[in-house]
């Protein structure tokens, strides 16, 4: 993406930090949080003010669910830019029946390539980020829309999946897991379900931030996964969700690869796997 710098990607795994690059890995969930904050309190305050609810006034889910329904995008779009570059190699490997799981408002639709793909399902089931979606679909232009179908539903959903939509085991060519498998409820319990959803022969892509390789940093993340996931929507900073993809035991043709910049000290250290499901 012009004019913003670009994360790099390796096959090495993260190296041993220097003073500075300590100091931002540490900070980075503090940083993230802020800005959350910065951009979504405002006019959360406004909406809340505006339902005049005193049990949403003193709720803290709903202060958090509008904070969070209001920060992230912005979030997630300033973090999607640096990796532009790398996501854009991943996701457009995407092809035929496309399954991406918590599109979130929608940062990973402009890396699909249209000519490859002959539908595609976006699942999200936080309503303040499927109106987001939306729009960022529509923006795609009209081809682009049709091909695809916004489904609001949580991939737990499991028989309304299959019933209304057609997701059923081995329907979907490529599978697409961007940032969801931190915040999900059992995540390896939904991992294998959206896995079995893949054709024999398909292709995975999870872009996603996991566990640190390292003890302390690792420590580190469980101390502060419940403060965070409560003001996160339920995003874990310890899931080893390599491990849980490996545990599957289905794949072939497995490239894992981290960005170069990524240190041991990283509390919210990156994986970009492409993966091809065993015939
Ligand atoms: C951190 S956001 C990432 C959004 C998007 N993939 C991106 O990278 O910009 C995680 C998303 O996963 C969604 N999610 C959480 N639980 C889910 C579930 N059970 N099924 C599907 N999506 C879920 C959340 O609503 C949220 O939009």
């Amino acid at each position: 993406m012009a004019g913003t710098a670009q994360v790099k990607l390796t096959t090495s795994q993260p190296h041993s930090p220097t003073l500075l690059e300590a100091i931002v890995g540490l900070s980075k969930p503090v940083i993230l949080a802020f800005y959350i904050f910065l951009y979504g309190l405002p006019i959360s305050i406004v909406q809340q003010l505006a339902t005049l609810s005193p049990s949403k006034l003193l709720s803290p889910w709903a202060w958090r669910d509008a904070i969070w329904g209001n920060g992230s995008p912005a979030i997630l779009k300033e973090g999607d830019k640096m990796m532009y570059d790398a996501k854009k190699e991943f996701v457009s490997l995407a092809y035929g029946t496309v399954l991406e799981v918590g599109a979130g408002s929608g940062e990973t639709i402009k890396y699909y390539d249209e000519d490859k793909i002959e539908k595609l399902f976006a699942l999200e089931p936080f309503l303040p980020l499927v109106k987001v979606l939306k729009k960022t679909i529509t923006a795609r232009g009209p081809s682009f829309q049709r091909k695809t179908t916004v489904i609001p539903l949580g991939i737990q959903e499991k028989s309304l999946l299959r019933s209304e939509y057609g997701i059923a085991k081995e329907s979907v060519d490529s599978l697409i897991l961007v940032q969801c498998l931190c915040s999900m409820p059992q995540p390896k319990k939904h991992l294998k379900y959206c896995v079995e959803l893949l054709k024999p022969g398909g292709t995975l892509v999870l872009i996603e931030h996991v566990t640190s390789p390292h003890p302390t940093t690792r420590l580190l993340q469980d101390l502060i996964t419940p403060l965070w996931s409560f003001a996160a929507n339920g995003c874990e900073l310890n899931r080893d969700t390599l491990a849980s993809m490996e545990s599957l035991n289905c794949w072939e043709d497995v490239v894992v690869k981290r960005p170069t910049v990524q240190t041991t000290a990283d509390l919210i250290p990156h994986i970009f796997v492409k993966a091809t499901k065993k015939r």
